[in-house]
């Protein structure tokens, strides 16, 4: 059985003040639920203080980028073992980095060996373009992506990561995919993972959907069988809107 996730990116959005306020009205909210995994991906400088102030409250805690090398010359770049311990998952290739910041499947393929090199836990992102999807490219454009992500990883590796299939189109848009397009995309990416590591490690792997994801339509999304969770933006900044649609997913998976 996999543990259902949702997953809050927070962007750049937040201060440090902001971000501990944010974290503790949602544990003020949710409680302890044990029953779906909230992580919390705020700016990497919230990371230390956020850590120190939610050891006691049930929340993972998230990246939402990271270099390949361990250190050097590279100005502004935060690496893997700068993260350990103060992260447990690192969000790679979300499509603003790679829209925005020139992140290929290449650099993605790259970040995913260096942060399982050291023990932390990839988030892949991948998504079409309105384009692409107007152009029916939707299924190469995942195929491609996802198999370039993964390349020369080994089966317990990609056990251990989480993929997220998150349409462009639908980013920030108030557009969500219907929930029907969605477990499928997400049933797409499952029988690649099964094509490159059989049907344990394609069971065993979470797959999330991410896109104008709310409180309105999580109680859809997560009625799917090949989605796992929710990477949300908007919805996640907002206590209450998260809380509720952690509030959803539980009920979901313990009816
Ligand atoms: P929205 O939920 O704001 O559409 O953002 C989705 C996203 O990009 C999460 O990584």
């Amino acid at each position: 059985m996999r543990k259902p996730m949702m997953a809050g990116n927070w962007k750049m959005n937040m201060t440090v003040a902001g971000a501990l306020d944010l974290a503790r009205q949602i544990y003020r909210l949710v409680g302890d639920t044990s029953v779906v995994e909230q992580l919390l991906c705020p700016p990497s400088v919230c990371l230390h203080p956020l850590k120190a102030v939610t050891d006691d409250m049930p929340f993972l805690l998230g990246a939402q980028n990271c270099h390949w090398q361990e250190s050097g010359a590279f100005t502004g770049e935060i690496s893997p073992p700068m993260l350990r311990g103060l992260a447990d998952y690192v969000v790679l290739g979300h499509s603003e980095r790679r829209q925005l910041f020139g992140e290929t499947d290449e650099t993605v393929n790259k970040k995913t060996h260096a942060v399982l090199a050291h023990q932390l836990n990839p988030i892949v992102c991948v998504g079409e373009s309105l384009e692409q999807n107007e152009r029916g490219e939707t299924s190469s454009t995942i195929t491609a992506q996802v198999r370039a992500a993964l390349d020369g990883l080994n089966d317990e590796q990609v056990q251990s990561l989480v993929i997220a299939y998150e349409p462009i189109w639908a980013i920030g848009t108030g557009r969500a995919a219907t929930a029907q397009t969605a477990g499928d995309i997400c049933g797409l990416v499952r029988a690649i993972l099964r094509e490159m590591h059989g049907a344990a490690v394609a069971g065993a792997t979470r797959v999330l959907y991410g896109g104008s994801a709310k409180p309105d339509n999580i109680g859809a999304i997560m009625e799917q069988s090949d989605i796992d969770g929710a990477l949300i933006g908007g919805a996640s900044l907002e206590a209450e809107s998260y809380a509720e649609m952690v509030r959803i997913t539980a009920r979901v998976y313990s009816g």
